[in-house]
């Protein structure tokens, strides 16, 4: 079985995701993560962030594990360094690319041929899982993701304040869902689900659920 939860960033997509896998007994795959590590790649080897062809280039022969809990690139464990904002900030030069897209698409699918997933990102209903049995879309406003964000940073010691991080989010969430290929919007047949004001608990209630009805059917 294939549960996906797409939404905007910040929406608490990898939490609510990560603990429904496990009271699942499923699999967990963070679909961010690997546009991440693609972005952290490039920025390591100073590719100019317009330079299209050079950063698909990054996948030929790019060893990327993504686990439950871990990121490995070439072997080395990138689970933090994907998360900074400097990177977060890049992703879009990566998310935006056509070429690396199609190859995110077809990695996902094998990777969720092995096993019963649950898949978090964008596009996981619309473009890549289109016929996964329960589709969630996981909500949030703007001042509560963004909040949430800027704790998660300050929590990894970065310097940023509130006001920043709601402006790259205004910038960030428009371009995910004006992405030509993969944008971010709602698959008709996907169930929405607000976390505002609700508690970790309380959204992996509401999520379970979910996947119970869809189960049903
Ligand atoms: O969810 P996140 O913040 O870790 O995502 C990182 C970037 O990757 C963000 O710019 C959106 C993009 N992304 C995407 O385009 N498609 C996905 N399935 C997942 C993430």
């Amino acid at each position: 079985m294939i549960v996906t939860i797409d939404g905007p960033a910040g929406a608490g997509k990898s939490s609510a995701a990560r603990s429904l896998a496990k009271k699942l007994g499923f699999r967990f795959l963070d679909t961010g993560a690997m546009y991440r590590s693609v972005t952290l790649e490039a920025a390591r080897r100073k590719i100019a962030w317009e330079d299209s062809e050079s950063l698909a280039q990054i996948l030929e022969g790019l060893d990327l594990q993504v686990t439950d809990d871990r990121v490995l690139i070439n072997g080395e464990d990138a689970t933090e360094a994907i998360r900074t904002f400097d990177i977060t900030t890049h992703t879009r030069y990566v998310a935006d690319n056509l070429a690396i897209r199609q190859w995110m698409v077809r990695r996902q699918r094998e990777i969720a041929a092995q096993d019963n997933f649950v898949t978090e990102g964008r596009d996981q209903a619309t473009v890549v899982f289109p016929d996964a049995e329960c589709k969630i879309y996981l909500t949030a406003t703007d001042e509560v993701r963004a909040e949430r964000r800027y704790q998660d940073l300050l929590s990894r010691g970065e310097q940023v304040t509130l006001a920043e991080v709601l402006e790259k989010q205004q910038q960030r969430d428009q371009r995910d869902r004006q992405r030509q290929f993969g944008g971010l919007c709602k698959a008709a047949d996907s169930i929405e689900v607000s976390t505002d004001g609700l508690a970790p608990e309380e959204v992996l209630q509401k999520l379970e659920k979910i996947v119970a009805s869809c189960r049903q059917v």
